[in-house]
């Protein structure tokens, strides 16, 4: 009991400092807006009333599909930017230096790749979500960056998750049902595990209500489970449950999340069943074959394919 009570003052907390931060937010993009307008180089090109006269610049150039594909130790970038798709995102509104710290139109400072994009990558977004920024830092995905890029599979950055220039906001069942394949593009196997079961299959049909990834795991907080600060951790492993299932008690817990039944991993039972259902198919489609051929063998014997000599 004292640990709902507990949790509700928590998400309350919550809920207060990010509409708190919101406002900021909007404050900060006002603030930037009247920056910008008022800086020299906007207004000598006279578009300083146009609040996406800056970004507008640099698009001059990087609207050009032409623009080609530098490669980096990263991967291809392309440089091409879709205005539509930058305007239409959350920081539609930012110019490009915002997060782009240094860079101008003229003359455009050329910065080595690898150094410009690890650094960009990495601290582009610190400086306005810093809270974001700090829980990502102390978990396991930013524990790995920070350590550099691992070999064979990188850890996500920000933009891993999120997108780089069409960033959307996160409160749509759209976004939700895009978690899972964000999370998948690293964690294959536990994707389909996912969609298979009540869950996934659930949230896929529209039902925003269900859980995905980040309900179960934590966003920017994301530890092993064996961790005990996990939110999936053997102590707390149920509160987490009942955010959702609110009468859920011990023995729920035990409920396989990610699952492979027909993997002889799997518990007996289950594979079991599996098995079964496998062994139905079976059954029911040779059935059904069996009986197609039948069928047109005693179509043969009528006569009815070929109906020779014509007429009755
Ligand atoms: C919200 C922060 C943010 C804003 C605003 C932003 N960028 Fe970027 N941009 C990035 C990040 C981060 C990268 C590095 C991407 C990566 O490593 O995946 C990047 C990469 C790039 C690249 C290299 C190609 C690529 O897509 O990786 C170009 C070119 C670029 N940005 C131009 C622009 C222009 C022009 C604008 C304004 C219209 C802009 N950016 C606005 C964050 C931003
Ligand atoms: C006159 C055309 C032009 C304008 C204006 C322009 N760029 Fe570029 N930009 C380029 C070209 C060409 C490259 C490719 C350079 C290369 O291959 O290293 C580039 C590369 C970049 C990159 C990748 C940098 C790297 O070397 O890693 C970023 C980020 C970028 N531009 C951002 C901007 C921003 C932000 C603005 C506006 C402040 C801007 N650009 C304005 C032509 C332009
Ligand atoms: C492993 C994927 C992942 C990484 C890495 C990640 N995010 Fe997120 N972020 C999410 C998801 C998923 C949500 C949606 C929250 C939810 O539904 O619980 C989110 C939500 C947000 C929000 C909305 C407010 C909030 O906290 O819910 C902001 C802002 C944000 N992220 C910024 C960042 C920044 C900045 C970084 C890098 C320091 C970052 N994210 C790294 C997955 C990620
Ligand atoms: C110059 C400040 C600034 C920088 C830098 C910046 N953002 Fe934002 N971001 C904002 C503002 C302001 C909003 C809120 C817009 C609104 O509420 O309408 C926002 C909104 C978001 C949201 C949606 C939050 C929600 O409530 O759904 C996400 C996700 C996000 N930013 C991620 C990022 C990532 C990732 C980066 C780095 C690549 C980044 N931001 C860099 C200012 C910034
Ligand atoms: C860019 C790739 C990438 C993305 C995207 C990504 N991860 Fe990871 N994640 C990793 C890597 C690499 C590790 C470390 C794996 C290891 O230690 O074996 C990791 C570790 C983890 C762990 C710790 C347990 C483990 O397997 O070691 C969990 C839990 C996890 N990620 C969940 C998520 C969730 C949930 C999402 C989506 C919100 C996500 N990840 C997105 C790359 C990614
Ligand atoms: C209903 C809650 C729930 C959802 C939704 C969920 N998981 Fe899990 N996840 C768990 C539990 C519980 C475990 C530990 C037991 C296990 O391994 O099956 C786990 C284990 C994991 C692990 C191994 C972690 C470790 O430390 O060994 C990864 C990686 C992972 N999940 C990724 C994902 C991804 C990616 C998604 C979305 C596609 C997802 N999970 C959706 C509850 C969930
Ligand atoms: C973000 C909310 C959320 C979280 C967190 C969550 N679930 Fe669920 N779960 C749902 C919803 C909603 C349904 C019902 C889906 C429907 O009816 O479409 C459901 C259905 C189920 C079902 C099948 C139906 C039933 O009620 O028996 C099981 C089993 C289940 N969840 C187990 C878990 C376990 C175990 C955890 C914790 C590891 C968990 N869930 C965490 C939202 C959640």
């Amino acid at each position: 009991m004292a640990a709902r009570a507990h949790d509700n003052a928590g998400e309350l907390a919550k809920a207060f400092t990010f509409s708190m931060w919101r406002a900021l937010h909007t404050l900060l993009l006002a603030m930037l807006l009247v920056v910008l307008v008022g800086t020299p180089a906007a207004a000598e090109d006279g578009d300083a009333v146009d609040p996406a006269g800056f970004s507008g610049r640099c698009l001059t150039c990087h609207s050009m599909p032409y623009l080609g594909v530098v490669d980096t130790p990263l991967g291809p970038r392309d440089l091409h930017i879709d205005p539509e798709v930058y305007e239409s995102s959350v920081h539609g509104l930012l110019p490009c230096n915002s997060c782009h710290a240094g860079f101008s139109h003229n003359p455009h400072q050329m910065v080595p790749n690898a150094e410009f994009f690890a650094e960009t990558a990495g601290e582009a977004c610190k400086n306005c979500h810093d809270d974001q920024f700090e829980m990502y830092k102390q978990s396991y995905h930013g524990e790995l960056t920070r350590e550099g890029v691992a070999e064979g599979v990188a850890s996500p950055l920000c933009v891993d998750c999120h997108g780089t220039h069409g960033i959307a906001y996160v409160d749509t069942l759209e976004y939700r049902q895009t978690i899972a394949d964000v999370c998948g593009a690293c964690h294959g196997g536990r994707e389909d595990t996912f969609l298979d079961t009540y869950h996934g299959k659930s949230l896929s049909l529209g039902r925003e209500a269900s859980a995905t990834c980040v309900d179960c795991h934590g966003d920017h907080s994301i530890l092993p489970v064996s961790n005990p600060l996990s939110t999936l951790s053997k102590a707390n492993i149920l509160p987490t449950c009942q955010e959702c299932h609110p009468d859920a008690g011990e023995g729920f817990t035990t409920f396989l999340v990610h699952i492979e039944p027909t993997s002889t991993k799997a518990p007996l039972v289950v594979f079991l069943v599996a098995m079964a259902y496998l062994a139905l198919i079976v059954a029911v489609f040779s059935f059904g074959g069996v009986h197609t051929l039948l069928y047109i063998y005693r179509g043969f014997k009528d006569k009815l394919y070929f109906n020779k000599g014509g007429g009755h």
